[in-house]
This record gives structure tokens, C-alpha cells and sequence, in this order.
């Protein structure tokens, strides 16, 4: 594997386009397969053993197409997933995965109450419990989840500025902003696509917190130790890939990537 070889992305399905962009803007010159399994989203209520298997294929399927490693931009996949693919994959393939951002809504919250918002999965993992444990348990910081099933088709479908996306919102969110949580913690990539409409629901209530930026700085600092980053040379470009329909993902995709539709690609793959 060399560094001119591209690094892989994946997600449930656009969701991992946030963290996209975060790797983008971090790792200019590096190439990205990104690959969205849309024929199984959302994978955050399946039992642990699918999303596993579903993950398990998603990332063969990008080192099969010559990925130089993979970032794993789901929570929900990351919790059930990383240790397997890194004894799978060994050190020579680099596998990165996100972990709700527990540990800088701790060090920032004023009211000692973090909100997290995630899929049933991310709830479920040992990865949210191990970073509560690690850092808002010391400091003696509350942490209030909350969770819900609509939330990320909705993105999906190129909905969440709507009012049913809102409705959502404040129904899912009001408790952690009646218990007093100024932090909420975004432990799912489709949501950061939300924070417009969280914010219009809730205004300054909560201070929003995701991995993406720190998952860039992260990933560059491991393919540099692995002697895998492109640091120079023409600017990097994004492929994107879908295991369901493409001509229903472009729309979307364009709208998140901010690229018009006619400038995006959309290939379908199986896994
Ligand atoms: N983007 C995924 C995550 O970060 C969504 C999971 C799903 O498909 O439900 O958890």
C-alpha cells in the first residue's frame, strides 16, 4: 500500500459526509472512496451481530478497491466494529473510528449536565460507556442521552431543515434542555446536518459538539506514522460509492458536499 493510494470512508449512508468534509479541509491532497451502504441504512437499531457483518463488508469491499485504510465515520458501526477489523487488518491497514465526544463536552460544560444524542447502537456499545467512564465520570459531570429512530432517515431523505425534522427535535431534545444539559454531544455523523434546526428550536440552550475536526487531526497523524499520507501534490478528489440506489443518493449528496448535482458521481457497489 502506498500513500498515492486512496483512503477509505464509511458510513451507513451520508452521514459520514460531515466528517468528510472535516477530512477534506484537513488532508487536502489525499484521494477518498467514500462509501455510503444505503441499501441497509439506518443500521442504528439492527442487532450488534448485523451491524458488524454490515461494516465487516462495507470495509472489504473498500480494501478491495485499493483503499490504503479506512475511516469508519459512524458511531454506530465504530462501537461494534473497530477492535475485529484491526486484528482482521493488522497495523499495516489503518482502521480510524469515531467515539461520541464525550471528553470536550466534559472540559467545556458550565452546568456539569451533557446531553449525547445517538442511535439505540451508539447507546448500546462499550465505546459511549468507556469515555463516560474515562472522563465524565471523574469530573463528576452528568451525562443524559437521548435517542431516537427518525432522526436519521430524515437526513437521508434531504429533510433535515423541515418541520417534521424540528418536531423531532424538540420532541427528542427538550428533556436534556429541561434537565439542564449546555452541552450536546452529536454521537451520530448524520447529525451535524441538524444543528441549523437544533438550533432554531433551541437557540443558544446548547453548545454542539462533534468528532469530525478532531477525527481529521487524528487521522492525519496516523497515516503519517504509518507512512501513508499524501502531503503534496495536485489536490485531492472524492469518489463516492452507494450499495443502493445512486440516482436517489446524488441529490442528497450534492446538497451535503455543496457541489451541484451534475459535478457529483455516484457509483453503486455491492458489498
Ligand atoms: N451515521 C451513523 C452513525 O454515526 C448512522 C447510523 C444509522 O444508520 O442508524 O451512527
Amino acid at each position: 500500500m502506498t500513500s498515492e493510494a486512496p483512503l477509505g470512508v464509511f458510513d451507513s449512508g451520508v452521514g459520514g459526509l460531515s466528517v468528510l468534509a472535516q477530512l477534506r479541509r484537513h488532508l487536502p491532497h489525499e484521494d477518498f472512496l467514500y462509501l455510503a451502504d444505503t441499501a441497509h441504512v439506518p443500521i442504528g437499531a439492527r442487532p450488534d451481530d448485523e451491524i458488524r457483518d454490515l461494516t465487516e463488508r462495507a470495509v472489504a469491499a473498500l480494501h478491495a478497491r485499493g483503499a490504503k485504510g479506512v475511516v469508519v465515520a459512524c458511531n454506530t458501526a465504530s462501537a461494534f466494529s473497530l477492535t475485529p477489523l484491526r486484528e482482521r487488518y493488522g497495523p499495516s491497514f489503518p482502521i480510524i473510528g469515531l467515539v461520541p465526544a464525550v471528553k470536550p463536552a466534559v472540559a467545556a460544560t458550565r452546568s456539569g449536565v451533557v446531553g449525547v444524542l445517538a442511535t439505540p447502537g451508539t447507546l448500546r456499545g462499550t465505546l459511549l460507556r468507556d469515555v463516560i467512564r474515562k472522563w465524565a465520570d471523574p469530573a463528576g459531570v452528568q451525562v443524559l442521552t437521548a435517542v431516537s429512530a427518525e432522526l436519521v432517515p430524515l437526513v437521508e431523505a434531504g429533510q433535515a431543515s423541515s418541520e417534521q425534522a424540528r418536531a423531532v427535535l424538540r420532541e427528542t431534545l427538550t428533556p436534556l434542555a429541561q434537565a439542564g444539559a449546555d452541552q450536546l454531544v452529536l454521537g451520530c455523523t448524520h447529525y451535524p446536518f441538524l444543528a441549523d434546526s437544533i438550533r432554531a428550536e433551541f437557540g443558544d440552550t446548547f453548545a454542539l459538539v462533534d468528532s469530525g475536526a478532531a477525527v481529521a487531526r487524528h487521522t492525519g497523524n496516523v497515516l503519517a506514522g504509518a507512512g501513508l499520507l499524501r502531503e503534496a501534490g495536485r489536490p485531492g478528489h472524492a469518489t463516492y460509492l452507494v450499495t443502493g440506489n445512486p440516482e436517489a443518493s446524488r441529490p442528497v449528496m450534492a446538497t451535503l458536499t455543496g457541489v451541484s448535482e451534475q459535478n457529483v458521481t455516484v457509483q453503486q457497489v455491492t458489498t
